[in-house]
């Protein structure tokens, strides 16, 4: 996700509770420019906390995600914001951009430990993040509101020997061919 993708990340919500599952207490629904635009403020640090991704097909935008915050002290990287445009899911998008994304935040960064949470109620995308190898690490209650409905999220994480050890088993099994997710910074 990038600065100038707002129209067509905006155009993918139209519902507040698919808004929710991807950017949870971030952000209030309908997105809006000046918020979406607030994200990618300069990060005065000099190793920013924040790195944006998107994946693209034929140069357009169908996939978003971030490290929202990076721990560079204790190697600790959170993601946030993923999705993948509605009309394109179940396609292999979402699995080859995550997957990128984790061997920048492991192989790139150093990461230790990277960190997602997701909702409870977002049973699909927690098989998903199982399947990619994150645990789960319990729950967080009622941290977020729809109208008068709290829900709960699941903190869920990957330590870097556990990706190690699944990258390379598939490295083998894909005799070498693997993904990489094109970058750029904020
Ligand atoms: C989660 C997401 C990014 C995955 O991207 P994708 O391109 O659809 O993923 P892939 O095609 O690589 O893999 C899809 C697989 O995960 C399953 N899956 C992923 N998310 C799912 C969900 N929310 N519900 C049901 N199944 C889901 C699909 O059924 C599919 O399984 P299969 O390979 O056995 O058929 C995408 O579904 C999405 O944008 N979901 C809505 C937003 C969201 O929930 N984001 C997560 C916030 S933490």
């Amino acid at each position: 996700m990038q600065r100038d993708d707002y129209e067509v990340v905006a155009s993918w919500f139209t519902d507040e509770e698919e808004f929710i599952r991807v950017f949870a207490n971030a952000f209030t629904y309908p997105l809006n420019r000046a918020q979406f635009e607030g994200f990618f403020l300069i990060d005065p640090q000099p190793r920013p906390s924040r790195r944006c991704f998107r994946a693209t097909l034929d140069g357009r935008t169908v996939g978003i995600i971030s490290y929202n915050r990076i721990d560079w002290r204790n190697n600790n990287g959170h993601l946030g914001f993923i999705a993948v445009d509605p009309a394109l899911r179940a396609r292999g998008i979402g699995t080859q951009m995550i997957s990128g994304a984790l061997a920048i935040g492991f192989a790139d960064y150093g990461l230790h430990r990277i960190d997602l949470y997701v909702y409870s109620f977002n049973q699909g995308a927690i098989k998903y993040y199982e399947g990619l190898g994150f645990r789960s690490e319990g729950v967080t209650r009622g941290i977020s509101r729809i109208g008068d409905r709290y829900l709960d999220w699941i903190p869920m994480s990957l330590l870097k020997h556990e990706w190690t050890h699944r990258h390379l088993k598939q490295h083998t099994a894909n005799n070498g061919v693997h993904g990489r997710l094109a970058s750029s910074p904020p």
